[in-house]
């Protein structure tokens, strides 16, 4: 495709001509966001350029990669589990190419641990670099070198071939990377500094999706409300939203992650444009304000409280959902009652809830934690119980309500289709294949634990 560098081209070029008309096949297996899916989707087009075929079957592939996530341990274990498993196929199969790219591989201890134990891991990469894929392949496949190469950093790329799995929504990449620092997250150094993709990029893509039939589409950044630093013409969130407002053809706008020390007035104002759902996820990590300090999250319970009232405000149906994290480094049984107070007080629409993993080389990992497992535990399930029954209730609220849903196929355990409201509320219906793609109107008739069922009105 247009962009790709000469280098990459030559590549490209030096493994199709290995690779033709011997229906050589590749399997990626993605863990964590959807930064890693739509690096994924990114390799896999490149991986096709250079004539791989796609396979679901492990054991049918020649080049299997493993795109990693770093953001928690239980992450990183499972990555582990899935590559010693390699070891068999790759005795059986001595051709077969083994890679391991992602978050994990930004850390030097991780690139060590795969040097050092897993002797039959071909190809090591990073995020910044993964557009330099046909070489890195030419290099093993021709040169019969073991390749391990990670940037520190790296431009923003544009234009690489991308496969992607068409359905009614899409996700956009908006930016890269992270400024943040949040003392327990690994991500700024995994994704390196923030980078804003340009505005006409942005909407070109998406206006190429609707093109294709895709309704909806979710902005991604680790960060989106700091979208725009650094762009000439200056630009924030709230500018870029106003334009893929305008997009004809594109009926649903939503975006992830709001950070809310970013959340401006501007932005909350522009959450009216006609086609950006009435939803946000906001993560508040903690409803402490000596955790939220010392996670280093530059917002204040109460300045949290202030922005869920404005929003309210704007858009009084608007849902909210969050991330919050259990067992931070000297976190007391009041810092627990705080965020079960935060909880009760916002009424969280649903919530993503981890027990704080320390990761190497953030400050966290360096503070005293003096919680035991089972005490992060007990106080888990403790904040949860809480947390589940605010988010059922409201479920069982919207019993007999009618809802707008845009139809997105059929379920994968039941003859009914699926579909999200404005608000992201996921429902299930009875409906027909031609259904799919189309906004309908659905009257909620039972609300289960974390769903809804209903029928088309
Ligand atoms: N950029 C986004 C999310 C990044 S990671 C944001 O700031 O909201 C997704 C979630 O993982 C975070 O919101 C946080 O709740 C959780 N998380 C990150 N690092 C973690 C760690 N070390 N231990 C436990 N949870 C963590
Ligand atoms: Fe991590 Fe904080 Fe950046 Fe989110 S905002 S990716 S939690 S450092
Ligand atoms: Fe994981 Fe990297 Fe995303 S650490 S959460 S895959 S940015």
């Amino acid at each position: 495709m247009k962009s790709i560098t000469h280098d990459h081209n030559q590549s490209i070029q030096d493994v199709y001509h290995v690779l033709k008309g011997q229906n050589k096949k590749y399997h990626i297996s993605t863990f964590g966001c959807q930064m890693n899916d739509h690096d994924s989707e990114k390799m896999a087009g490149l991986l096709e350029t250079m004539g791989y075929q796609f396979t679901d079957q492990e054991n049918e592939a020649d080049f299997i990669l493993f795109n990693t996530c770093a953001v928690r341990e239980n992450a990183e274990l499972r990555v582990f589990g899935n590559i010693g498993r390699m070891k068999p196929l790759k005795q059986a199969k001595p051709d077969l190419i083994v890679g391991v790219c992602g978050c994990m591989m930004q850390q030097d201890h991780m690139i060590e641990a795969i040097k050092t134990k897993y002797p039959y891991v071909d190809l090591v990469f990073g995020t910044h670099n993964l557009s330099a894929i046909p070489d890195f392949v030419r290099r093993v496949m021709i040169e019969k070198e073991r390749v391990i190469e990670v940037e520190p950093d790296g431009a923003l790329v544009e234009g690489l071939p991308v496969v992607r799995h068409l359905e009614v929504k899409a996700f956009v990449t908006i930016m890269q990377g992270c400024d943040n620092f949040c003392s327990y997250c690994i991500v700024p150094y995994t994704r390196g500094r923030e980078k804003s993709r340009q505005p006409e990029a942005i909407l070109e893509e998406i206006r190429g999706l609707v093109e294709q039939g895709v309704k909806e589409v979710t902005l991604l950044g680790q960060n989106v409300n700091s979208y725009g630093k650094g762009l000439d013409p200056a630009m924030d969130f709230a500018d870029l939203l106003e334009l893929v407002n305008q997009i004809p053809g594109l009926e649903r706008i939503r975006f992830m992650t709001s950070h809310p020390k970013d959340l401006t007035d501007h932005l909350i104002q522009a959450m009216t444009l006609s086609k950006v759902m009435p939803t946000i996820h906001l993560p508040a990590q903690s409803g402490s304000n000596a955790v939220l300090k010392a996670m280093n999250r530059k917002y204040t319970r109460e300045d949290y409280l202030d922005l869920v009232a404005k929003l309210r405000a704007v858009v009084p149906n608007i849902a909210i959902t969050t991330d919050l994290i259990i067992g931070f480094p000297g976190e007391t049984d009041q810092d627990v009652t705080d965020m079960i107070e935060l909880i009760r007080q916002v009424g969280f629409d649903a919530a993503f809830t981890f027990i704080y993993s320390p990761r190497i080389g953030t400050p966290a990992a360096r503070m005293i934690d003096t919680i035991s497992s089972p005490q992060k535990h007990a106080r888990f399930e403790r904040m949860l119980e809480e947390l589940n029954q605010i988010v059922i209730a409201k479920n069982k609220a919207r019993e007999g309500q009618v809802f707008e849903v845009l139809i997105e196929g059929p379920q994968e355990r039941s003859s009914d289709y699926q579909g999200r409201t404005r608000e992201d509320f996921l429902v299930t219906f009875p409906a027909e294949k031609a259904d799919i793609g189309q906004l309908r109107q659905v009257r909620i008739s039972k609300a289960r634990k974390f769903s809804l069922e209903g029928e088309l009105v």
